[in-house]
């Protein structure tokens, strides 16, 4: 019988989130963007997150990534609160855990696409030679070997986005957050993308939150959920792309 529960066992949590609030007040008001939220991220899974524009979805992925610590509530990884921890302990978090893929890729102006992916691994203090090696290896597989000297005035937006993608994966974060990253991309880089996030997870495990609009997308990841009044739950409505 022991053999058969541990066959069936749930995968573990990776990250969690715990009764959220979230909000943000402005001259003229107070908007309540997660309320009482509670979220479970699974180790292995290529979770889906799609709601309304303004919903609160990049809100969520910061709060999760330990970018933005939440007025109440908790986020926990691997059971530790992230945002309850000593000094350089988030630091620490974002850099060696979380990768980031922004909805408007944050690429640093005056550096290559080479130079931007290889920044988290220089964050880290990682020999340089290693890092521009995996910097390399990683904007080829999204599709950007022809553009690893650009600027990013010198690329397009889903070029910016593929190369955000390449250094969100470059220190093998446990959990890769990604805002919208097919969101500037045609339906053949959109589907490159798919795949390399689909070998990543295959390959290593890697465990992926997706905020997205497409139902193409949306589609092919392990399991979708909805953001909306503050919680996120199951779908409740039919997409709309
Ligand atoms: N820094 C901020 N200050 C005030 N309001 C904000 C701020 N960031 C986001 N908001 C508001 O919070 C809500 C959720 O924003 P966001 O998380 O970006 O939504 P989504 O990603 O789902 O479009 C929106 O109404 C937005 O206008
Ligand atoms: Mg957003």
């Amino acid at each position: 019988m022991s053999d058969l529960s541990s066959a069936t066992a749930e995968p573990a949590c990776l990250i969690e989130a715990v009764n959220v609030d979230k909000s943000y007040k402005t001259k003229r008001e107070v908007i309540r963007v997660l309320d009482q939220m509670s979220l479970k991220i699974l180790s292995g899974e290529i979770l889906g997150i799609v709601g309304a524009s303004g919903v609160g979805k990049s809100t969520l992925l910061h709060v999760l990534g330990g970018l933005d610590k939440p007025l109440v509530g908790s986020v926990l990884f691997r059971g530790k609160d992230v945002y309850k921890q000593s000094n350089g302990y988030l630091d620490n978090f974002r850099n060696r855990h979380i990768g980031f893929v922004f909805q408007f890729f944050n690429l640093l102006p005056d550096f290559t696409a080479l130079e931007n992916a290889m920044f988290p691994a220089m964050i880290r203090n990682q020999e340089r030679k290693l890092a521009k090696e995996r910097a390399e290896y990683l904007l080829c597989e999204v599709g950007m070997k022809d553009r690893m000297h650009h600027k990013p005035s010198e690329m397009s937006g889903g070029e910016s986005q593929r190369v955000a993608l390449a250094r969100g994966l470059m220190n093998q974060p446990d959990l890769l957050l990604a805002d919208e990253p097919t969101g500037n991309l045609d339906r053949h880089a959109s589907d490159q993308l798919l795949d390399l996030i689909r070998k990543l997870n295959q390959e290593f495990k890697q465990t992926f939150v997706i905020v997205t609009h497409s139902q193409r997308v949306a589609g092919e990841l392990d399991r979708v959920m909805e953001l909306v009044g503050g919680k996120v739950g199951p779908i409740q409505r039919d997409l709309v792309i």
